[in-house]
């Protein structure tokens, strides 16, 4: 339907590549929807025509930033203050339904049925659930709701920073008013998710629709081989959901990057992808699917007994693997007999 569109955001090159995969994960599906990415004015040209290609509408929007340090600081998110130009979206009034998606966020199966739910639709946020995550939300256009959002960001600010605060002291019911406006946690399942709820996710992963690269980290920071199909390199901490990032990087490799190399021309152009390896931190499929029967699992590092120690008397036993009740079992076992 054309009066309805998923909107995303893209401020700088590098979110404009989580746009462009995005875009790609949404088309690949096969959506009816109009796609619209909001850009700030400080995107390149080359970024610029490669959005224009896989989004139907490139508008550009003025970058509101909250300033807020302070706020932004409890969050270790010092980017994040322009996020609130998120707030744009409500602006598209010609469309009557929309949804909102970050730009770190990957669609893995088509998610056109969000249109049928009313504003403010959204998952709840892995951090504090009675808040939702604004990274995918469901909302109706319309210049007074604008309006209100921007009195509502003056007179009360907002409580991290960025927009989730914002949004959330706005539609402050969101958590007790009605069910029907909380998604399930699979249209925005957050990386996060993943290593604090283990077991839930080895149960129900496989179902997720829309995975969030919610974090500091994100896809474009890793580099990857398309040769090898691996990723390596400028890893400032293992990954926790590789099987994901690998996702996100073969449909980037295969689709987004020719599209922006075509685009620079003879311009320098990093693409985040390797020619050849060459990092000890190594992320194939294969570990991937040798670490667990999950087809999405976590990496986990190795642990030396005394760490295993400290972190099951903090109440962090790894209950899946190493600490799980058929291991104890077996220990016991060789101690009985
Ligand atoms: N964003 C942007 N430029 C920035 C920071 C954020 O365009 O410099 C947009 C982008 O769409 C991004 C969203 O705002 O996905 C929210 O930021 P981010 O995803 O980094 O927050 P997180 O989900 O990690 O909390
Ligand atoms: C969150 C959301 C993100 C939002 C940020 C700042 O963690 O995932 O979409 O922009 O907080 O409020
Ligand atoms: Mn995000």
């Amino acid at each position: 339907m054309a009066d309805q569109a998923f909107v995303t955001l893209a401020t700088n090159d590098s979110y404009a590549r989580g746009a462009l995969v995005l875009g790609k994960s949404l088309r690949n599906h096969h959506t009816s929807k109009t796609l619209v990415v909001l850009i700030g004015p400080q995107l390149s040209e080359p970024c610029q025509s490669a959005l224009r290609r896989i989004y139907d509408d490139v508008i550009l929007v003025n970058v509101m930033d909250s300033g807020d340090t302070a706020h932004l600081a409890l969050m270790k998110r010092p980017d994040l203050g322009v996020t609130l130009t998120k707030l744009h979206c409500w602006t598209l009034t010609q469309y009557s339904k929309c949804v909102f998606m970050d730009a770190d966020t990957l669609v893995l199966s088509n998610i056109d049925e969000l249109f049928d739910r009313e504003e403010l639709s959204a998952a709840p946020d892995p951090g504090w659930p009675d808040c939702f995550n604004s990274g995918v939300f469901v909302f109706r256009p319309s210049v007074e709701t604008y309006g209100k959002l921007l009195k509502f960001c003056t007179e009360k600010g907002s409580f991290d920073g960025g927009d989730q605060g914002v949004l959330n002291g706005f539609f402050s019911d969101w958590a007790t008013a009605d069910i029907s406006k909380h998604l399930p946690f699979i249209y925005n399942l957050s990386s996060i998710a993943i290593y604090t709820y283990l077991p839930a996710f080895k149960q129900f992963g496989d179902n997720a629709k829309v995975v969030h690269f919610l974090g500091e980290t994100k896809p474009w920071t890793y580099t990857f081989d398309p040769q090898t199909k691996q990723l390596c390199g400028g890893m400032q901490e293992a990954p926790t959901q590789p099987a994901f990032l690998l996702d996100w990087w073969t449909l980037y490799a295969s689709a987004v990057v020719p599209m922006l190399q075509e685009q620079y021309g003879d311009k320098p152009f990093v693409s985040g992808c390797l020619e050849s390896q060459e990092s000890d931190t190594t992320v194939t499929t294969e570990t991937v699917q040798q670490e667990s029967s999950a087809s999405h699992a976590p990496l986990e590092p190795e642990r030396s007994s005394v760490q295993r120690k400290e972190q099951w008397e903090q109440g962090q036993a790894d209950y899946m693997g190493m600490d799980s009740f058929d291991n104890i079992q077996k220990k016991l076992d060789t101690f009985l007999k």
